[in-house]
């Protein structure tokens, strides 16, 4: 049996290597310029680090690779034989060279993995975009639920589209909301995650195309690739403006894809809202395209208008322009507006477009827990959620400004725009590397993602993403850290190994 599951080819590689080039790359450390072995051995242990080259890949022989990156043959053997050294890559006369993590060091996740609670302690997780329940909420809902639960108990308890009493409170959600819903539009799901992996699972065969914004939701582009979907970035406008219309158009002619996956409202991570009119152009481009638009709304309520200071005009929803949804296919979630833990997400679309997914169903989850289906009913029809709505903003809110006056305070080179909600802070780091300044502050005890887990190819490696979940010391702390991180990465001490470890309980 061969010991490598994937290969990654000289050109892929080289790309990958070459997107890592900014300011650093050229940093003296110590006053010497990096070995170009040693650089390279760098570039490919933090691509391995990052998941953007998994474990147990095959690496191209070293003639090739010296030919796409240009360098000599010599260079690269070296590279390879420090990479050995390290524990990142294994060889065998015979089957190659495939990379590798050093003994006892976790398998880097390629999507966004949550640090598990009992790790908090010790280091910052500003990987993951969610905030504690908005207490008392939880309890009451869980509570509300177990009454609403007996005659539940009395069935098999199978739901494969939803309980009909959640199905119709977020029906009447989106009829309240200017889009008449029926509850037959609309299908319950394991989070916003589970309705993505639904509708892609529906809509596209591995091979075929789907356009995503550029930057996008890293777990969403995992997901997409891991489904064999080939991806086509359209790249986000500047500074918060939302979509680039010509170049969506342009690939929506051009490529034809079968879905278009795009996040109107609080884009993930960016932040960016889209406007009224760009919604009705992009939702008639993709109509005459004949691709599905799935539009993801699971931010869409976390909106932070100033207090004292009228409420920004909140645009239609995207399925407005496609209200009988045959080309819009909307995906909710209480995750980011209520609680990630309940797992609770949605799609709503045609009623043809459910059944298919209802019936898909069958071989993938089955159906959605009853009791926390009924806790979301419960909070839809109290007033809970709206009640809990206010708090998530608030605190939002509050989170968002503390961090942007430590960022701003600690790291006066790092450029964004402050969005009007959501949950993420899009950050360009100063012309450094976001994945060597993410390896130097797992070290320094804060967790950060590197921008181009959020691009397609290893676009965007001078961003990270930092997310609205601390405020105060905490929010102070993690600035204090990155700023760290980032003196290391731009003296070029935070290319090795051989970085403090002393802030790392
Ligand atoms: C745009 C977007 N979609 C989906 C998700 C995942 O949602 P859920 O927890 O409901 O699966 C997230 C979480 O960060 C997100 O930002």
């Amino acid at each position: 049996m061969s010991p490598w599951t994937s290969a990654v080819g000289a050109p892929q590689l080289a790309r990958l290597l070459q997107s890592q080039h900014t300011r650093e790359a050229t940093a003296l450390a110590g006053g010497r310029r990096r070995p170009a072995y040693r650089a390279l051995a760098d570039g490919v242990r933090l691509l391995v680090l990052e998941g953007r080259v998994p474990v147990a890949a095959r690496l191209p022989a070293e003639r090739e690779l010296a030919a796409a990156l240009e360098v000599s043959r010599t260079t690269v053997a070296a590279a390879y034989e420090a990479l050995r050294g390290e524990g990142f890559l294994e060889s065998r006369r015979g089957a190659g060279s495939w990379t590798a993590v050093p003994a006892g060091r976790p398998v880097p996740a390629r999507g966004l993995d949550p640090l598990p609670p009992e790790a908090t302690g010790s280091m910052i997780d500003l990987g993951c975009a969610s905030l504690p329940a908005p207490e008392p909420w939880l309890s009451q809902a869980v509570a509300g639920a177990m009454e609403e639960l007996p005659p539940y108990a009395r069935t098999h308890g199978d739901y494969p589209a939803g309980l009909p009493g959640l199905r119709q409170a977020l029906a009447d959600r989106y009829t309240e909301r200017g889009v008449p819903t029926m509850p037959e539009q609309i299908m319950v799901t394991t989070g916003g995650m589970g309705a993505v992996a639904a509708t892609c699972r529906l809509f596209v065969r591995p091979g075929e195309r789907a356009a995503v914004e550029s930057p996008s939701y890293a777990n969403v582009l995992q997901l997409m690739r891991e489904a064999g979907v080939r991806l086509v970035p359209v790249a986000m406008t500047p500074r918060l403006g939302g979509w680039d219309l010509p170049a969506w158009r342009q690939v929506l002619r051009d490529a034809a894809p079968r879905m278009a996956y795009v996040i109107a409202d609080y884009h993930n991570p960016t932040g960016a809202l889209a406007s009224d009119e760009q919604r009705r152009e992009l939702v008639d481009a993709a109509r005459s395209a004949g691709t599905i638009l799935v539009a993801d709304e699971t931010m869409a309520e976390i909106r932070m208008d100033t207090p004292g200071e009228p409420a920004a005009p909140v645009p239609r929803p995207v399925s407005a322009y496609d209200p009988a949804g045959s080309t819009v296919v909307t995906v909710g979630s209480a995750s980011k507006s209520f609680w990630a833990g309940l797992r609770i997400g949605w799609v709503r679309a045609a009623p043809d477009i459910i059944r298919s997914l209802v019936a898909a169903r069958a071989y993938v989850d089955l159906g959605t827990p009853v009791l926390e289906q009924l806790a979301v009913t419960w909070l839809l029809n109290t007033g809970g959620w709206d009640a809990a709505m206010e708090l998530r903003r608030d605190q939002a809110r509050e989170n968002r400004d503390a961090l942007v006056e430590a960022v701003r305070r600690h790291l006066p080179d790092w450029e964004f725009t402050v969005p009007g909600g959501g949950l993420t802070l899009w950050v360009r780091t100063g012309g450094l590397s976001g994945s060597r300044i993410a390896e130097a502050a797992e070290r320094l005890g804060v967790r950060v993602p590197s921008g181009p887990r959020f691009g397609v190819d290893g676009a965007f490696e001078g961003f990270v993403r930092l997310p609205f979940t601390v405020a105060g010391a905490v929010a102070e702390q993690a600035a204090t850290r990155l700023a760290d991180a980032a003196r290391l990465v731009a003296t070029g001490a935070g290319a090795g190994a051989d970085l403090p470890r002393s802030y790392v309980a």
